[in-house]
């Protein structure tokens, strides 16, 4: 699959083992959401290392005058979960980033059509081209959600190239539709997997991520 977009899969033993632990069908519904909090939070700070804004300035120590970096607080940021699943990663995503402004977005997909529809849309109705927004979905699959979200915000003012997404398992059909639209987005995940089945879930997946995180 060759794509214009880039895709980090950070190498790391606690997503490793985050992700096994998600993946289990045996692991309980409490423990599953658990496992995405950590993968919300490991994502995140992968994501922020070269996207979040920073300021170079002086500071006095107790000794003297140095060089010192701030994240840059005349940056905004928002975090745009896309509910119901994107839910599992606010907590760990908030945890780093604890001055965002979350974005509430409703999506729901057609079972049938695999279509999304928007039920729920706290996006501000503009957004500087400078604001940084970190989308937390945890499921890539056909694409039609992330696409939606990706409208919604771009819609607003936000410019591609200052978005990044948290996803915890992506497959090739919204990867290539990400590719095709936004070349230079940048995805952070956790695996990226083999395909979809006919009912569009990822295989081998890890199951309905919201079903699995609240118990229904
Ligand atoms: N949404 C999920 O929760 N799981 C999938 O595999 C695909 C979409």
């Amino acid at each position: 699959m060759t794509l214009q977009l880039r895709v980090y899969v950070p190498e790391h033993p606690l997503i490793r083992h985050w992700l096994a632990v998600a993946r289990d069908a045996n692991t309980p519904s409490v423990l599953f959401k658990s496992a995405m909090t950590e993968l919300g939070r490991w994502l995140t700070y992968e994501a922020a290392r070269t996207w979040l804004p920073t300021l170079e300035t002086t500071v006095q120590t107790p000794l003297t005058e140095c060089a010192a970096t701030y994240i840059n607080p005349e940056i905004p940021v928002g975090v745009v979960p896309i509910l119901r699943a994107g839910l599992v990663l606010l907590d760990g995503a908030q945890n780093i980033l604890p001055l965002a402004a979350i974005y509430h977005l409703g999506l729901a997909r057609n079972e049938e059509t695999l279509e999304p529809s928007c039920y729920l849309n706290k996006l501000p109705p503009q957004l500087s081209p400078e604001t940084k927004i970190l989308i937390l979905e945890p499921m890539l699959a056909t694409g039609g959600s992330i696409m939606m979200a990706m409208q919604e915000i771009i819609s607003r003012g936000a410019t591609a190239d200052n978005i990044r997404i948290v996803a915890i398992v992506a497959a090739p059909p919204a990867l290539r539709k990400l590719s095709e639209h936004y070349p230079k987005l940048e995805i952070y995940t956790a695996i990226i997997d083999e395909g979809l089945n006919s009912n569009g879930y990822i295989v081998p997946g890890l199951g309905d991520a919201g079903d699995r995180a609240f118990g229904t």
